[in-house]
């Protein structure tokens, strides 16, 4: 399949089939030398005609009942400014190939928009008028969703534009379908621009304007350059507004609602499922070359099929790969009697994650060292879920994992120091085998929040309607010299996702097994199958 995005440069007639016309242009000049494009009257005409109707089947979102509220918190916090939230472009995997579009994560948080919806988007907040009938019921913005509308077959786009024509793409919601499917007022990108500048300025009475920078690098220089014609003419402070904004936006994600937990209990519930398949295809995989890569399309296949995709890359690490924490080649083959660990995470349609390591004896049965092995990381974890209450701070859930590994690193004689020597700040010895956290913020982003200040996250005490992960390990590589040769090329992580609750933590990922006896069994029947 060869695509033909240049066609579209000489039929751009209105705002709309020039907005799309200028998008696909770009990508046009990346293969115009490879197609031969139609370019008679005679084709044009004979491509609007003949065509039945075709529309997307649009319900509304489940959550659209739960943007408003999100809308309305974040309006609460900047009253008066106009907030710009874009979805992002398509990123380019090489040449005219993109990658799967995947919107940013703050624009999905406020849209609810998950999947593929939709590239070029943007989300502006236009803050209502001091005295309108709006602000006096208590409103502070009205959002309003900006994006391509449908190049359907009443439209030269149809088949004239790679990024957009619903001849290449498919049948796309555009305005209106949009708007059913989140609630939100929707409106042609093409006037975007305008909108945005709208009474921006300095004096008394005019509007200031934040933009989430670093999500499409187009929209941001637009903003810069509003600001800049509107009399704001010192950039840091402009910027540093946007930081603020973005920070916020980041830290109003950190407890969840009912929906964001329903989304990630499916996500958990999808990631189990994909953990059982790696575990039915490992016997085939066993002593295979690149063994590793096996068992990481069974889990990314099943992703695909249940949700959007894997919530972040793959981690299939076996034997002596096992220490190096982003081992995501997962080239290696897999051999008898090492431990594998495995994390991964299925990211379902409304991009919501689960973040899950489980480590296995390859061959389906602890050996004595590594049920040694494994028990201090087990207890570690255990000790770790027992800090983690209301009120607590993540830094609590590190002190209580770290005591007992660095008391079991003393044990086995590795540690330099006395246990509370290496404990303490001017020691950490222990952390050459640990060099990662133990906990973080989990939900439409692995490492959700994560533009938080520190003040709200590490810093923070943990509240009700957070959910976060609870993930100890014990890393030895192959090449230490300081630990014992059998330790050498072992690496245990055992990774589980929490909701806070009044009553201390709900274990979200209870059915996943973990314990020695049960991860044998699940091994035991999933070799069976
Ligand atoms: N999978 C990334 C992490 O555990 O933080
Ligand atoms: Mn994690
Ligand atoms: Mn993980």
């Amino acid at each position: 399949m060869t695509d033909d995005r240049a066609a579209s440069t000489h039929v751009a007639t209105t705002p709309e089939t020039r907005a799309q016309a200028d998008a696909s242009d770009s990508m046009a000049n990346r293969s115009h030398n490879r197609t031969l494009r139609p370019e008679s009257t005679t084709f044009s005409k004979f491509m609007l005609t003949g065509w039945g109707e075709e529309e997307a089947d649009i319900q509304p979102l489940e959550s659209s009942a739960y943007t408003a509220r999100r809308l309305e918190e974040l309006g609460q916090r900047f009253p008066g400014e106009r907030l710009v939230i874009p979805a992002g472009q398509a990123k380019v995997r090489n040449d005219d190939c993109d990658y799967a579009f995947r919107p940013d994560t703050a624009f999905a948080y406020y849209t609810g928009l998950g999947q593929d919806y939709e590239a070029g988007a943007v989300l502006v907040l236009n803050p209502v008028a001091p005295g309108s009938a709006e602000a006096v019921q208590g409103k502070t913005h009205t959002p309003v969703l900006f994006l391509h509308p449908r190049s359907d077959q009443s439209t030269q786009d149809y088949y004239r534009s790679a990024a957009y024509g619903e001849y290449w793409v498919g049948v796309r919601p555009g305005l209106e379908g949009i708007k059913t499917m989140t609630g939100i007022d929707t409106a042609d990108i093409a006037g975007l621009e305008d909108a945005l500048s709208k009474d921006v300025g300095t004096e008394e009475g005019a509007i200031r304007v934040r933009v989430i920078r670093n999500i499409d690098p187009e929209i941001t220089s637009t903003v810069d350059a509003i600001r800049t014609a509107g009399g704001f003419d010192n950039s840091d402070a402009t910027a540093s507004d946007d930081d603020t904004f973005y920070q916020f936006a980041s830290e109003q994600r950190m407890l969840k609602d009912e929906y964001e937990v329903r989304e990630m209990r499916k996500a958990i519930a999808a990631t189990h499922e994909g953990f059982t398949r790696m575990l039915e295809a490992l016997p085939e995989a066993r002593g295979k070359e690149r063994g590793e890569r096996i068992l990481e399309g069974r889990f990314n296949a099943n992703a695909r099929e249940q949700g959007n995709a894997e919530g972040y890359g793959t981690i299939v690490a076996s034997g002596a790969h096992a220490p190096t924490l982003h081992w995501m080649r997962n080239t290696g083959t897999i051999h008898d009697g090492e431990l594998l660990l495995i994390d991964a995470g299925v990211e379902v349609d409304s991009l919501y994650t689960a973040d899950i390591t489980r480590t296995f004896p390859t061959n389906g049965k602890f050996t004595p060292l590594q049920r040694e092995l494994y028990s201090v990381v087990l207890k570690a974890q255990k000790a770790g879920f027992e800090a983690a209450q209301v009120g607590a701070t993540y830094s609590d859930i590190h002190h209580a994992c770290m005591r007992v590994l660095a008391e079991a690193m003393h044990e086995w004689g590795i540690l330099p120091v006395s246990v509370e020597e290496s404990l303490s700040p001017e020691g950490q010895q222990h952390r050459r085998w640990h060099a990662c956290g133990v906990a973080h913020h989990l939900g439409l982003d692995v490492h959700d929040c994560s533009q938080a200040r520190y003040e709200s996250y590490q810093g923070a005490t943990i509240q009700p309607g957070m959910i976060f992960t609870i993930e100890p390990g014990l890393y030895f590589k192959e090449n230490d010299m300081l630990v014992p040769e059998e330790f050498r090329g072992v690496g245990i992580r055992i990774e589980d996702d929490v909701l806070m609750t009044e009553n201390g933590p709900e274990w979200l990922s209870h059915a996943i097994p973990k314990e020695i006896d049960e991860v044998e069994a699940w091994m035991a029947a999933a070799a069976a199958k």
